[in-house]
């Protein structure tokens, strides 16, 4: 039976009930709804509409369906109760009769509904903070195996200045502690609780909301009743949190999408994490990478959805807002597992060093070294700029690349240019040179990774 019957004489339409109902996405707050229960019940107490006895029966069978929802979820699932909601209040019914149906009391389901998503984010947000981690650790682990892998740094995809596998490791491992920031920060905003703001005007019963608050491990209670049962920040906060950093995992999957073409052919996945194809025998498809790109259309098509979706309600509740939780379910689902998913690929990466290195020489990637030589010389930027520009020409046309030109070579150019030029344009100087904090010389990389280990640590 619904929560609401008395005042209908028609049933509803059993199409208009599965289109309504909820409880097939929304028993993922099980848990939730019952701890947000038990401390309802006590602040029931505390404004005596039930008696200590009273109250420690309902915790007690509160307590009983919680274990049982912990060991099987799914059993939510066979009935047909219209949401997660109804379902607690009526396993409570059935297990101590009339007294269950004292607890929702100075409740709405607007306020529950608000209090238990916030305190499922709440938890969902640690166990991603742990992912986040555990990808770093791997980011650090490869990095730090990886420190004298030379490879190609690209700009607009034209190999550009020579770096590191290790460096490419560590740039990601940055934009994981920034996402991890933003998961701290929305801890913040999310640790404040709607609790007792009734269905949008305030609950009737002078109840300590903020002591209500902190029972449910809150820091404090909402200010405006109103907002409290309309605000969905966290859902959208979150999915913004997930959709910058499937950004950075899509980035992360194309760039080893691009190491691992036969093209490239800079390193190799395992078998663990590719796939064949059908037709062609040779294949060893990228797959995990390519999922995990593809699957930041989703969430960040959640977010969309989301932002769509609350962008012209009315407060208070509106029905609309129910549909917040597949969505946020969903891109969460799929954030955590494409964070693991990563993790897995970098767990046996293999790096081809000759042709990391091959490839770091060609492409005229100590160009700027050149530059560099010729204004420690006295040549102004610019100038050096241009005549290095006229010699990558010449190197072109000859088929070499900067440090198999000959001296003489070099000297139509430039006769400022002396034989300790092919020290500077070796890959190790190249490297050697940038370091300055950030920068990519062995020196730098390795306080890099110190520092990487430190972060995971705190
Ligand atoms: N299933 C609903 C939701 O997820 C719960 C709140 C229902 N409130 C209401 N006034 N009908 O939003």
């Amino acid at each position: 039976m619904a929560l609401w019957g008395g005042r209908f004489s028609q049933a509803a339409d059993q199409r208009f009930k599965y289109f309504n109902d909820s409880l097939r996405f929304d028993y993922r707050l099980a848990e939730q709804d019952i701890v947000g229960s038990i401390g309802w019940s006590k602040a029931l107490v505390t404004v005596s509409v039930l008696s200590v006895d009273e109250q420690k029966r309902l915790e007690i069978a509160l307590n009983e369906l919680l274990i049982s929802v912990q060991n099987d979820p799914q059993q939510i699932l066979q009935s047909d109760a219209e949401d997660i909601h109804s379902w607690v209040e009526q396993r409570l019914i059935e297990k101590v009769g009339d007294l269950g149906k004292k607890l929702h009391t100075g409740r709405s389901r607007n306020d529950q509904v608000a209090t238990d998503l916030k305190l499922w984010c709440k938890t969902e947000v640690m166990t991603l903070i742990t992912a986040i981690t555990h990808l770093q650790q791997q980011l650090v682990n490869t990095a730090e195996k990886y420190q004298d892998a030379v490879m190609p740094g690209y700009t607009h995809l034209q190999r550009a200045q020579p770096v590191t596998f290790a460096h490419w490791c560590l740039a990601y491992f940055e934009m994981l502690t920034r996402d991890k920031s933003r998961l701290h920060d929305a801890l913040v905003r999310f640790d404040v609780s709607p609790l007792g703001s009734g269905a949008l005007a305030g609950t009737a019963y002078p109840i300590d909301r903020d002591e209500l608050a902190k029972n449910l491990g809150f820091t404090r209670a909402t200010n405006n009743s109103l907002d409290s049962v309309s605000d969905r920040d966290h859902v959208m906060e979150l999915l913004s949190i997930a959709s910058i950093s499937m950004n950075h995992l899509s980035r992360f999957a194309e760039d080893l999408i691009i190491f691992n073409s036969g093209e490239a052919n800079f390193v190799e996945l395992s078998d663990r994490v590719t796939s064949g194809s059908s037709l062609m025998p040779q294949k060893k498809n990228p797959d995990a990478l390519e999922l995990i790109r593809g699957k930041s259309g989703r969430v960040i098509g959640a977010l969309t959805g989301a932002m769509m979706t609350f962008k012209g309600l009315p407060l208070a509740y509106n029905k609309d807002m129910q549909e917040d939780k597949e969505g946020l379910f969903d891109a969460l689902d799929t954030w955590h597992d494409c964070l693991n998913m990563a993790a897995l690929v970098l767990e046996d990466i293999k790096i081809n060093y000759p042709r990391c290195l091959e490839a770091a020489k060609q492409g005229y990637s100590n160009a700027t070294e050149l530059a560099d030589y010729l204004v420690a010389k006295g040549v102004p930027f610019r100038e050096a700029h241009h005549i290095v520009g006229e010699v990558v020409v010449a190197a072109i046309a000859k088929q070499k690349a900067l440090e198999e030109l000959t001296l003489d070579e070099f000297k139509l150019f430039s006769s400022v240019i002396k034989q300790d030029v092919y020290d500077i344009l070796s890959i190790e100087s190249c490297l050697n040179k940038r370091s300055a904090k950030g920068g990519v010389s062995p020196k730098q990389v390795s306080a890099a990774i110190v520092n990487a280990k430190n972060c995971i640590k705190n």
